[in-house]
């Protein structure tokens, strides 16, 4: 699964700072990749938009004409169901302080009315035809709640992925230059989980199954190993890991100054992932392996 980045505003720069060869697209050029993608044979995507406008409020998130609205109806108008699409569910873009979820006014994340907003943020996603939802926030209960607003609202076979397992990481730093989302004060210890912790992830995944998640997800992936094959043995809902921005930019400069093979590095990664028990990756680097068709071999 590829996660890709659409930006609301045609004047974003496409290129993004420490992760070169992922852009930020227009909706326009969104649609464009994803079809070329398509015809090659990549055909499971995670969307992350980038608003114009942030607020205290993360109001660009849950509207009809929402930036990831437009680009799910977009991509869907030229490639129909011959694709999957998936959602990232968070407000961190869309807040004018970067936080994952709504404030209090003494600047502390507030739970529930946070979920709140998560469940408007999948509705509007699912309206616009997303295939599938994934909360990164990292709110308590947000699953549950997400859950049942779908099904109140029609969308009762639509799954759920949670980021179930979601560590406070350096893993992320390029990502928060590429969604224009670093905390502007703070940092995301408070909601997410400390690497230190390996029993918390599988109270946390277990929480998140009860709450009706169809798929968990550990992120990042290659220092969890440990925590992906835990979990496997603890559950039986299909595991995803997500190889985040800066396990990406890691092996890209590393390829680059030719210290090492890429195709070769990125494939026994994977084969890693997959050994410990996780049958979704998602990468930045789906893109280039469809196109060079590393997979065959
Ligand atoms: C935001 C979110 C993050 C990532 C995915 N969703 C960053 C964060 O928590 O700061 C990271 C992805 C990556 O590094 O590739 N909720």
């Amino acid at each position: 699964m590829l996660p890709v980045f659409v930006a609301e505003s045609a004047d974003a720069d496409p290129d993004i700072q420490f992760m070169p060869g992922v852009k930020r697209h227009t909706i326009r050029s969104l649609g464009e990749e994803i079809a070329e993608l398509c015809e090659l044979g990549l055909r499971s995507f995670i969307l992350f938009g980038i608003p114009n406008q942030k607020d205290a409020r993360a109001s660009g998130a849950f509207e009809e004409d929402s930036v990831v609205a437009r680009a799910l109806r977009e991509v869907r108008a030229r490639c129909g169901d011959d694709v999957f699409l998936a959602t990232d569910v968070c407000v961190c873009s869309y807040t004018d302080h970067g936080h994952c979820g709504l404030l209090t006014k003494s600047g502390d994340v507030d739970n529930d009315p946070s979920v709140e907003l998560l469940g408007r943020m999948a509705l509007c996603h699912a309206q616009a035809g997303a295939d599938m939802v994934a909360p990164s926030d990292m709110m308590d209960g947000r699953v549950r709640h997400i859950r049942d607003i779908l099904d109140a609202n029609g969308f009762s076979a639509l799954p759920i992925m949670s980021y179930a397992v979601k560590y406070a990481s350096s893993f992320y730093g390029p990502f928060r230059y590429a969604a224009e989302s670093a905390p502007k004060f703070g940092d995301r210890r408070g909601y997410q989980m400390d690497f230190r912790n390996s029993r918390e992830a599988l109270v946390e995944a277990s929480l998140d199954e009860r709450e009706g998640a169809d798929v968990l997800m550990v992120k990042p992936a290659q220092a969890y190993l440990d925590i992906i094959r835990d979990l496997r043995a603890a559950t039986s809902l299909p595991l995803a890991a997500y190889q985040v921005s800066g396990e990406y930019a890691m092996v890209r400069y590393a390829a680059a100054a030719g210290a090492v093979d890429e195709r070769a590095i990125c494939v026994e990664q994977w084969t890693g992932l997959r050994r410990a028990g996780a049958s979704i990756i998602l990468t930045y680097h789906a893109a280039q392996a469809i196109r060079e068709r590393w997979l065959e071999s």
